[in-house]
């Protein structure tokens, strides 16, 4: 071995020490302000309309696995449709677009109609644009009001906690298309 050679050896290995004993180091506290932890959390309160268009040439919602036909119920248990609904601020599509809804929602009850939902509401207004909250619950589509949690966000929503709580507006018996009005309440910074 060259001197050379030995102290290439050498630096290697201490660089491999020092990057084993740095794994000690891949959790730590850090200081709330950083994270704008520091300010008062506000609770914001979003009104807005959801359109699930799944007829059409241009469907918003579309069913991407069919109900099982392994159990026989009237509740289309096992559907999944995959959704990138808009979020509009008033009832009417054409009314001004607030963000979208991206997500699925499955069927997951055997007995009455619930549906999981599991979505992204990613806004483009103003100073929210870019941010979102997920959403995650569950939504028993016949009762009058239904409630989904709001698990988290991110841009504005960092950290955000709440939830939405669904209306429906219409549904097009012969379309199935469904706008619902969601009311989100949000605690976040
Ligand atoms: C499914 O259930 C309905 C109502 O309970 C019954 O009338 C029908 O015969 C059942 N079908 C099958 C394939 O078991
Ligand atoms: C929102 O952000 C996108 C991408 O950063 C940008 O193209 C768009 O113009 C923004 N919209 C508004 C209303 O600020």
């Amino acid at each position: 071995m060259t001197t050379t050679n030995f102290f290439l050896f050498i630096t290697i290995l201490l660089h491999s020490c020092h990057t084993l004993t740095g794994a000690e180091d891949f959790v730590g506290p850090i200081d709330r302000s950083l994270l704008q932890l520091d300010k008062e959390e506000k609770v914001s309160h979003f009104k807005f309309y959801w359109h699930d268009t799944v007829s059409g040439k241009n469907p918003s919602s579309v069913q991407v696995i069919p109900p099982t036909n392994k159990v026989n119920t009237t509740t289309f248990f096992g559907l999944v449709n995959m959704l990138d609904n808009p979020l509009t601020l008033g009832p009417a599509l054409s009314s001004k677009l607030v963000g979208r809804a991206q997500g699925f929602y499955a069927s997951t009850g055997q007995i009455e109609v619930d549906l999981l939902m599991a979505m992204n509401f990613v806004f483009v207004d103003e100073k929210y644009n870019g941010s979102s909250i997920t959403i995650l619950g569950r939504n028993p589509i016949f009762s009058k009001t239904r409630e989904l949690a709001v698990i988290g966000g991110t841009g504005v929503f960092r950290f955000a906690r709440g939830y939405a709580h669904l209306k429906t507006y219409s549904v097009d018996l012969k379309t199935l298309d469904a706008i619902v009005e969601y009311n989100v309440y949000v605690i976040h910074y």
